[in-house]
């Protein structure tokens, strides 16, 4: 069925690149007198249509903001279920995700469980050499924490005399980010009403487009998103220039 919004898309010149900051799961299920985890439930299989969505479309990028560093501050039932949801999707990807989609996490990897660090390993080794759609997963991500991971790799590069600091340039503070390999994200969407970047891809956010929503992620529907790619669409982007 086609929707009415997707006649609105120009499905020839879709943005390469897509993140979401996934947000508005707690508030989703306090409006129902339910607990925040109910919301990250919701959540969860909401993430699961969507990334479904984005490949059939033929999105070449996406990257979800899944877990913060921020949010270790959580109290500790609320981290657990979220560790959960995680998990299980883990588990589940290798059944109900398309096998042409390759799984990154980007993220502060050392602040995961063991069990976790070596599910998302497993992951990413067994979609490592697909060629759809990279499903990047923000996990015990901050933008701030990769930006300096990446110049302490490229401190260690002239502490080892392999060149001098006078040389370093954008391009290869770049290639140091977890995303050094892919595009940058050419539009960055933030549903419930929030509109900041929370620390989330900021290097990479140079010149994305922001589209902002009130709908709370569990609410988050294709829709909306064919509602954010039309008006990226209608954009005028110039980097900068005239
Ligand atoms: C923000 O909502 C959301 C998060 C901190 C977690 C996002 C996680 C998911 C959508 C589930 C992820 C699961 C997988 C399998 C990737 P919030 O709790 O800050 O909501 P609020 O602002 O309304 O309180």
């Amino acid at each position: 069925m086609i929707h009415l919004a997707e006649k609105k898309v120009d499905f020839s010149r879709l943005p390469k690149h897509i993140a979401i900051i996934m947000d508005g799961n707690g508030r989703w299920a306090k409006k129902r007198g339910l607990p925040r985890s109910a919301g990250h439930v919701r959540g969860a299989d909401n993430f699961r249509k969507i990334v479904r969505y984005c490949g059939e479309i033929g999105i070449s990028y996406l990257t979800v903001y899944a877990f913060s560093t921020e949010n270790w501050s959580r109290p500790q039932d609320e981290v657990n279920a979220l560790m959960n949801l995680l998990s299980e999707y883990l588990d589940r990807a290798y059944k109900e995700l398309d096998d042409r989609v390759r799984v990154r996490i980007i993220g502060e990897r050392d602040m995961l469980s063991p069990e976790l660090i070596e599910k998302v390993e497993a992951l990413e080794a067994y979609t490592k050499d697909r060629t759809g759609m990279v499903l990047n997963i923000a996990l015990s991500y901050g933008a701030r924490q990769e930006i300096v991971h990446a110049t302490k790799s490229l401190a260690k590069r002239v502490e080892n005399g392999e060149m001098k600091a006078d040389e370093i340039t954008t391009e290869m503070l770049n290639e140091c980010l977890y995303t050094g390999d892919q595009p940058d994200p050419d539009l960055i969407i933030r549903p419930s009403g929030e509109k900041r970047i929370s620390n989330f891809m900021l290097w990479q956010a140079a010149y994305s487009e922001f589209w902002y929503s009130n709908v709370l992620w569990p609410s988050f529907k294709p829709e909306h998103l064919l509602d954010a790619i039309a008006e990226y669409q209608g954009r005028n982007r110039r980097f900068g220039g005239v």
